[in-house]
């Protein structure tokens, strides 16, 4: 029995109507919640006096065995339960009798499930968070026990200057450090009770909406409740901060497909962490890496998917709203399994930093060294840049070693050829901020530092 079939002829919803409607098969997802919500309901109905408090606790113990029965799963949803808020009521009214046809008193799905969905997404972005913090303190790791190792850094993916292999992993992990304070802000900002608003205007009983906003532990109430039940700002956000994370895990894996590539060769994947293929005996294939670049077009298509429903919905409630669940669980589910796999991958690869120092010492990268050593003996930058783009250009045209042009360069010579020796550049990076060992070593610290801050704004970092 559907929750407004009073209002309708006896013969009841179509099959149609209600097998394209429905959102039971993946709104269950918010039951526990639900209950939650239903709870702080009926205590809010019984402190305003509406409910008795002989039906309020009929009704909340009702509740609490729907919620076992949830969490047993043996809960036995109907075909005609359109969705979670009508399984939850239509079970606590069996359990419940009379009492139970007060639950739903002054209240609408259309401010329940929003009370829902921000109850749900308040904790699963916490969650969120946790994992990546986890993925950071990997990155942290790695990058410690990388020690001076270091590799070409690129632009335009041509070789431009060394810097430590620490330094290029702690580059990612700073991107998931402002991936998860995005999560915290995106969770300041959700963390308003719309429970009370009802459908859309309100109520004539005496509802007291920050009540059960306290009961709920939300922060605030709404102000206004044609917003409270038509805002999904919070989803929307919530599904870029999910879809960053996505191109931030994206780019990361665009990486490791590259480095352990035999052109590249400067990564070996752990066997656990590959794949192989089904018709070349000789393939180890970057699956993870491929997914994670793969899945970031899914994650901002669940975004773009879900600015494209709201964009034209007048106020209030639209049944099109319901549509706002399936992305967000779908990028909660992707990123999880990606932080996780992704975390895996970067925890057991092996850096073949022999491979790495070769690129790296590769006689063009100190070019700019010559040039700002020049700036140090008096000559403006722009000429010196002339003069050592000169000597590249000659000393490719002509094949010679760029050294043998630096020493006989009358403004250059033996001292500055000391500048191309292997190693030499990377420890040149000395300023704040910069890739040689110095300022990494500052570096290293400030995101421990920075690290420790954020376990604590998340009250914790235990994984679930
Ligand atoms: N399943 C619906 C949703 O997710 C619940 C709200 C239904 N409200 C309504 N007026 N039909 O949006």
């Amino acid at each position: 029995m559907t929750l407004w079939q009073e209002r309708f002829g006896a013969e009841g919803p179509a099959a149609e109507l209600l097998a394209y409607t429905v959102s039971l098969p993946y709104d269950q997802r918010l039951a526990a919640d639900d209950v939650e919500g239903s709870r702080a309901h009926v205590r809010g109905l019984a402190a305003v006096g509406i409910v008795s408090h002989d039906d309020a606790n009929i009704l909340l113990a009702a509740l609490d065995r729907v919620g076992e029965e949830l969490a047993a799963g043996t809960l036995a949803f109907k075909p005609e339960d359109e969705d979670v808020h009508t399984a939850v009521e239509r079970r606590v009214t069996e359990l419940a009798g009379r009492a139970g046809a007060r639950l739903h008193t002054g209240r609408s799905r259309n401010d329940q499930v929003a009370t829902d969905l921000r109850l749900f997404t308040k904790r699963e972005l916490l969650v969120v968070g946790r994992r990546l913090i986890g993925l950071q303190r990997v990155l942290l790791g790695r990058s410690k026990e990388a020690g001076d190792a270091y590799l070409p850094g690129y632009t335009h993916l041509q070789r431009a200057q060394p810097v430590l292999l620490a330094h290029h992993l702690m580059a990612h992990a700073w991107a998931f450090a402002r991936d998860v304070d995005r999560l915290m802000d995106t969770r300041r900002r959700l963390d308003v009770s719309p429970l009370g608003a009802g459908a859309l205007a309100g109520s004539s009983l005496p509802l007291d909406p920050d009540f059960v906003a306290a009961e709920l532990g939300f922060a605030h109430r709404f102000e206004n409740s044609l917003d409270a039940v038509s805002d999904r700002d919070f989803v929307a956000e919530a599904l870029f901060d999910l879809a960053l994370i996505g191109v931030h895990l994206s780019r990361l894996g665009e990486e490791m497909v590259l480095w352990s590539t035999e052109e590249f060769g400067f990564a070996t994947l752990a066997d656990s962490y590959a794949t192989g293929s089904s018709m070349l005996p000789q393939k180890k294939n970057p699956d993870i890496a491929e997914l994670a670049r793969g899945r970031s077009g899914r994650l901002i298509g669940n975004l773009t998917g879900l600015l494209a429903t709201l964009k034209g919905l007048p106020l209030a409630y639209n049944r099109d709203l319901q549509e706002d669940k399936e992305p967000l669980f779908d990028a909660l589910d992707q990123i999880s399994g990606g932080v996780a796999a992704i975390a895996g991958l970067l925890a057991t690869v092996t850096w073949n930093t022999e491979r790495m120092r070769e690129a790296a010492d590769s006689q063009y990268v100190a070019a700019v060294d010559l040039a700002e050593w020049l700036v140090v003996k008096g000559m403006p930058f722009r000429e010196a840049h002339g003069v050592v783009a000169g000597l590249v250009r000659d000393a490719i045209q002509r094949r010679v070693p760029l050294a043998e042009l630096v020493e006989s360069h009358p403004a250059l010579g033996a001292e500055a050829v000391e500048l191309l020796s292997p190693g030499v550049a990377v420890t040149r990076r000395v300023t704040p901020g910069g890739a040689g060992p110095k300022p990494v070593a500052i570096q290293l610290k400030r995101f421990e530092a920075h690290l420790a801050d954020m376990v604590t704004r998340l009250g914790g970092d235990d994984e679930p």
